[in-house]
Order: structure tokens, then sequence, then C-alpha cells
């Protein structure tokens, strides 16, 4: 049976850090402005040290709501150290977007969708062993990889009519 219980306690945490940046972001990127080795800029002015920081602050805040809620208190670890797997994920997303050429804001499936949930995954994993661990089966991760594209798809066109991002990825 797969466990959506434990993979909706996960998901929350890493989901609104990612989404928060949207909304609050802004200000002085995060590689501030320098270029890497292939004159490309490292990350790129969608990386804001702002949106990093409401990333993991509004993902802890959701982590820390949630381990009230339902009185487990590794709840609040689990999901600050997802949320900041979330924000090393998007990180490592553009990191990666522009050294394959991809300039900021243009579309890549994985790096957009799904990098940041794998990092989330990882950095979770110590204490999900423990305390969730039907969230590290196979049939889970997968069920959150599926999910998670469905549900980004879904965010950004939403958050595009809303007038919040440019373009609806
Ligand atoms: N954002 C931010 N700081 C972050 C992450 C995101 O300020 N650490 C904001 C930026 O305004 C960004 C928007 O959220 O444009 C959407 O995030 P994302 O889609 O991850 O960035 P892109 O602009 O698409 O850039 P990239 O191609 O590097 O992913
Ligand atoms: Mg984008």
């Amino acid at each position: 049976m797969l466990d959506l219980w434990a993979i909706l306690v996960f998901i929350i945490p890493p989901y609104i850090a990612n989404a928060a940046p949207v909304v609050l972001g802004g200000g002085p990127p995060v590689d501030f402005g320098a270029v890497a080795w292939d004159k490309r800029r490292w990350l790129g002015d969608g990386k804001t040290w702002r949106g990093l920081a409401a990333g993991v602050g509004a993902g802890a805040l959701a982590s820390a709501l949630l381990s009230y809620l339902l009185s487990a208190p590794w709840i609040l670890l689990m999901g600050t150290l997802a949320s900041c797997g979330a924000m090393l994920g998007d990180l490592a997303g553009s990191f990666i977007k522009r050294r394959m050429g991809i300039e900021r804001g243009k579309p890549s499936f994985v790096m957009d969708q799904l990098l940041f949930i794998v990092f989330a995954l990882v950095l979770a994993a110590p204490v999900l062993v423990h305390e969730l661990p039907a969230v590290l089966r196979a049939e889970s991760v997968a069920t959150i990889m599926v999910l998670t594209y469905v549900m980004h798809r879904a965010a950004n066109i939403a958050a595009n009519r809303l007038g919040l991002k440019k373009v609806p990825w």
C-alpha cells in the first residue's frame, strides 16, 4: 500500500520552500553577477539571496506548523532539511542549465521540475530513514516524482495567470 499520508507530510515543506521565492525573491543574485569559466553566469539573475532566505524560512515555518499540528518534533528537522535541499537543488538546477547554455527562465524538464525534490529527499533522508521510512520506498519515490511534475506544472501555469511569473513554467 502506498503511504500517501507520509508522502504528503514529506512534500509540503519543500513545495512551500520552492514556491516562496517566486513571490518573495528579488534583489542581489546569489552569484552577484559573476560569470564562470564558460563566460556564462554561475547561476543567473533568477537565483537571489532574498529568494533563498524566503525559501528556507517559509519551508522551516511550514515544518514548525506541521510539527506542532501533528505533535511530531522530528517533522521540524525533516522539513527544514528538505527545504534546504529544495533550495540547494534549485541552485544546482540553474548551475547545470547555465553550463548547458540554457538561459535564465528557459525551461528544462529535469532541472526545473525534479531536481529540487531529489535534493530535498537526499537531505531529509537521515531523518526519513528513522521516522518516515515509507517515503524512501521505490513506489513512494516514483509517486513523489510524478506528483511533483504535475503539481509544478499546475502551480506555474497558475502563477503565470496570476501575473506572478512571466512564463507558464
Ligand atoms: N527566485 C529567487 N531566488 C531563488 C529562486 C527563485 O528570487 N533562489 C525567483 C526569481 O524571481 C525567479 C523566480 O523566483 O525568476 C522563479 O524561479 P525559477 O523558475 O527557479 O527561476 P528562473 O527565473 O526560471 O531561472 P532559472 O532558469 O535559473 O531556473
Ligand atoms: Mg524557471
